[in-house]
């Protein structure tokens, strides 16, 4: 156990299923704002289970303002106890964006930094990782994904010599659409893998039937992307107020029933809310702590979210 990762805690939904969860407390921060962590199967290692994603709100041009406000923002997230960060070669400037502010800030070292390979050919898949290795100015990525199953038998079999040497410490596929569910379910089948990447929120639910379950028999490590379906969930809700009841599980925003209601599920490691603006980033980060709705609350949210 790191200093990270402190008191065990137990959580039990009225379903009877067991959440291992880990309350942990920031090395920057006070207890109010431990964030809850979950285990990464293939090694027990912990995580929190919020994360921050970084498609297009990540794709600038470092500007001094826009250095000193990402900076900010990064920083903050690592304070209120985030480590999980999410990038592509796909996502422009995000991961030179992500390697300059986390070296200028000194906070290279708090960061699991996953990215990932999204190319063909075994060899251009060489080229993008080293690239992914330079651009993030770290010679270790913690989690190293195959985007949208590209080129996905070369590329593994590249990452997992990688994987050996100590150049990334784990390795995954992701995808972020229903229709290559039936793919993702074959490749989930046949290759020893640390981690999926898939999309999952209230309005697109379809990876709780047969992928988040079998990721879970497979001890395979799950990070939710497009957590507000990429922010749609918020046009749908528009300004109806949050229910009383959303206290019961310790929610204050939609953004929180939102994540909550993902997190609730026991098959699910971390999600990864994408945002560029602090308030926002403070609002989710809440929602990896405290209560989790049990399967009645969930199916409650469930209900009324349906009705919008
Ligand atoms: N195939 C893949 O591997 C794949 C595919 C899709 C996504 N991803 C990963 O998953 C991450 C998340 O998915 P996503 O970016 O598509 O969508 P998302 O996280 O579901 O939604 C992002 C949108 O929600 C808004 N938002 C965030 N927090 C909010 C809050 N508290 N209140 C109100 N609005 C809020 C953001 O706007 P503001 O910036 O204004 O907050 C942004 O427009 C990506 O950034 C990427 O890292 C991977």
């Amino acid at each position: 156990m790191t200093r990270r990762q402190a008191v065990k805690l137990i959580g039990t939904t009225s379903a009877g299923l067991v959440l291992p969860i880990v309350k942990v407390e920031s090395q920057t921060e006070n207890r109010s704002s431990s964030i809850l962590t979950r285990p990464i199967p293939s090694s027990g290692e912990n995580i929190p289970i919020i994360g921050l994603g970084t498609w297009e709100v990540f794709d600038v041009d470092l500007t001094p303002d826009k250095e000193k406000s990402l900076g900010d923002l990064l920083a903050l997230f690592v304070k209120l106890g985030g480590r999980v960060i999410d990038s592509s070669p796909m996502y422009g400037r995000s991961e030179a964006v992500i390697g300059q502010l986390a070296t200028g800030r000194g906070l290279l070292d708090q960061l699991f930094l996953a990215t990932k390979v999204w190319t063909q050919g075994k060899q251009a898949g060489i080229e993008s990782m080293e690239r992914s290795l330079a651009r993030l100015q770290t010679k270790r990525i913690d989690l190293m994904q195959v985007h949208n199953l590209i080129d996905v038998e070369a590329q593994l079999s590249t990452m997992r010599d990688w994987k050996a040497q100590g150049r990334f410490k784990y390795i995954g596929i992701t995808h972020y659409n229903s229709s290559a569910f039936a793919e993702v379910e074959k490749v989930l089948r046949r290759e020893k893998l640390d981690f999926l990447q898939i999309n999952y929120s209230i309005q697109e639910r379809e990876a709780e039937q047969r992928i988040l379950p079998l990721a879970q028999d497979r001890g395979v490590a799950t990070i939710v992307n497009r957590p507000f379906g990429g922010g749609d969930l918020f046009g749908r809700i528009r300004a109806k107020p949050l229910p009383d009841w959303a206290a019961e599980f310790d929610c204050s925003s939609w953004a929180q029933l939102f994540l909550k209601w993902i997190l609730a599920s026991p098959a699910v490691t971390c999600a990864i809310p994408a945002t560029n603006n602090p308030t926002h980033l403070q609002d989710n980060m809440m929602a990896g702590r405290g209560r989790m709705p049990d399967a009645n609350m969930r199916q409650r949210v469930l209900e009324l979210v349906t009705l919008f």
